[in-house]
């Protein structure tokens, strides 16, 4: 640990008394560090408290107990813990909580090393083909530099690190920067399908990313087509059949307009009739 990094981080955390969400902090480290963490509450003016006992826990269990007293605090009850984190074990949560009455209020700071992730989370390949999964750590605004990469296969429900040097014509690991991993799968089976796990590895600890692959046999993709094509036959069957239907419909409709137009006729006729014999009445 002769070269580790110790970069201190003071971390300043306000929020006001009784409102009652959770502030939570995630402070991402990739090598030791000494951390000051501090919690500030700012109480109103009209609250009058002589003092604030503070309990620092580290996940659920205690490890600190602290007193602000007013001629201290100028408002600002600020409580602070000074953690050195070497190992991994002191990663994880570390909450301030303020013993205020008559509600409770905390902060909580989440230590963790930068958690990888799968260039693409899925990916479709083919049975014979060759496929190339890719991991990546950080971002253009924060680069990590992992000191290795692991990746994993699942055997059932068992991950198990996947060994090059013993499958050589099966996976090949490459990496062109530290924050980059890529795994090369030659000659897929519909077996090498499911979840693939990246997992970097931080002087302070490991975390893991994952990417799912997916191997379809070439008849795979053609079902959907054959899908359609099947539907296709039945679409124009049933145009023929609606066809066929349609002009017999067509051919009643003709023949009861046909018998309407003769009732119509007649009709008009009559009402022709009678007029005129109206009209020869009134002449
Ligand atoms: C903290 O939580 C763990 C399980 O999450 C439990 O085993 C342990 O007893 C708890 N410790 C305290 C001090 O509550
Ligand atoms: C504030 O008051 C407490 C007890 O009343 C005392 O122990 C402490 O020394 C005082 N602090 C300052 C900075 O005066
Ligand atoms: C933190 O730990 C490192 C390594 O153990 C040590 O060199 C350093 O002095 C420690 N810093 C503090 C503030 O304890
Ligand atoms: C912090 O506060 C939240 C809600 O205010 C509560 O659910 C949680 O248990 C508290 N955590 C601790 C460690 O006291
Ligand atoms: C990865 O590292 C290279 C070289 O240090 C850098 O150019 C690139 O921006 C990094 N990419 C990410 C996503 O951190
Ligand atoms: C998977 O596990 C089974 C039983 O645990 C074992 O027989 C088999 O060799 C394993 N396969 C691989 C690829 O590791
Ligand atoms: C991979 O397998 C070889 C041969 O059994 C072994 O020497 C090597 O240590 C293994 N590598 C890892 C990272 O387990």
């Amino acid at each position: 640990m002769g070269q580790a990094h110790c970069i201190p981080i003071l971390v300043v955390v306000l929020r006001v008394l009784y409102s009652s969400r959770e502030v939570l902090k995630t402070i991402i480290l990739q090598s030791p560090a000494e951390l000051e963490l501090l919690c500030s509450l700012v109480l109103k003016p009209s609250m009058d408290v002589e003092e604030i006992e503070v309990v620092w826990k580290k996940e659920n269990e205690t490890i600190k107990n602290d007193r602000i007293f007013k001629n201290e605090s100028k408002n600002s009850w600020c409580s602070r813990h000074e953690v050195n984190v070497t190992t991994r074990d002191q990663l994880g949560s570390y909450t301030c909580v303020y013993k205020t009455k008559p509600e409770e209020v905390n902060s909580t700071f989440h230590l963790q090393v930068p958690e990888p992730h799968g260039k693409s989370e899925r990916i479709i390949s083919y049975v014979g083909d060759f496929v190339v999964l890719a991991c990546l750590v950080g971002s253009e605004t924060h680069q990590y530099n992992p000191s290795s990469w692991v990746w994993y296969t699942k055997n059932g429900s068992e991950q198990v690190a996947i060994n090059t040097t013993l499958m050589p014509e099966k996976y090949t690991i490459t990496q062109e920067h530290a924050n980059m991993t890529k795994l090369k799968i030659m000659g897929l089976s519909e077996e090498d399908t499911g979840v693939y796990s990246c997992e970097a590895v931080f002087p302070l600890g490991a975390r893991k990313g994952e990417v799912s692959l997916k191997v379809l046999t070439y008849m795979t993709p053609l079902k959907p087509f054959l899908a359609i094509a099947a539907e296709v036959v039945l679409f124009v069957a049933i145009i023929f059949a609606y066809e066929a239907c349609t002009k017999k419909k067509e051919f009643q409709v003709e023949e009861v307009e046909k018998e309407f137009e003769q009732t119509e006729t007649l009709k008009t006729e009559d009402s022709n009739g009678v007029e005129n014999s109206t009209r020869q009445r009134k002449v």
